[in-house]
């Protein structure tokens, strides 16, 4: 897929404090002459303040890394994690549509964002809240189809569970991340009922991480 930048961009992006020094400490984790290394995080915090990933966004971390503009941009226009447009202010829906997730039924959930957001996926909703896309696979074939919103998945959907999800991020109600039909992580969708004792931490080192 051909990922350009968008034709409308603002005149200029600067980190806020709080972020400029969430910035200069990460740089503190990379060897003299290394900080390049830091891009991924440091574009992807730009992209959590703006919502997306402007030129002028690019070229402040090029000047910020003291690396090539263009050594930027092929990152930012390589990772599909990186918006190259503006976004719904309350929701960028990523949709799944690569093979599992599309047997598993991605085709319908996108016909719900077309309906439901836009037509055209990288297009805002009428109000402007909302926006979609679809992405290849997302590595969570196990619990398919999927949608990623930021940094979240909501697993195992159906055209009403999206559309309950959607309806929820348009009343600002903060949809709980995970599955919609019960499952934990991706154990066989027949175990949900069967070995609910599963959810318990002693048994599940990853619950502890997750709770908190
Ligand atoms: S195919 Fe959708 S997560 Fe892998």
């Amino acid at each position: 897929m051909l990922r350009r930048l968008s034709t409308d961009q603002p005149e200029k992006f600067n980190f806020t404090k709080v972020n400029l020094n969430w910035a200069k400490a990460q740089l503190k984790k990379y060897p003299k002459g290394r900080q390049a290394s830091a891009v991924i995080p440091i574009l992807w915090r730009a992209q959590e303040q703006e919502g997306w990933v402007s030129k002028p966004a690019i070229e402040f971390v090029a000047d910020f890394l003291d690396m090539p503009e263009v050594r930027v941009l092929e990152v930012a226009t390589f990772y599909f994690m990186f918006h190259l447009k503006p976004v719904g202010s309350k929701a960028h829906f990523q949709v799944c549509g690569t093979t599992p997730c599309m047997l598993r039924g991605s085709e319908e959930l996108m016909n719900v964002c077309k309906a439901r957001i836009n037509e055209k996926q990288h297009s805002l909703s009428t109000d402007g809240s909302m926006s979609w896309e679809e992405v290849e696979c997302l590595g969570g074939c196990a619990n398919a189809p999927l949608v990623q919103i930021g940094s979240d998945y909501f697993e195992d959907l159906d055209k009403s569970s999206f559309e309950k999800l959607i309806a929820d991020v348009e009343e600002d109600k903060s949809p709980v991340p995970g599955s919609r039909t019960g499952r934990f992580s991706s154990e066989p969708a027949s175990m949900t009922k069967k070995y609910s004792r599963k959810k318990s931490s002693s048994e599940n080192a990853s619950i502890e991480r997750f709770r908190g």
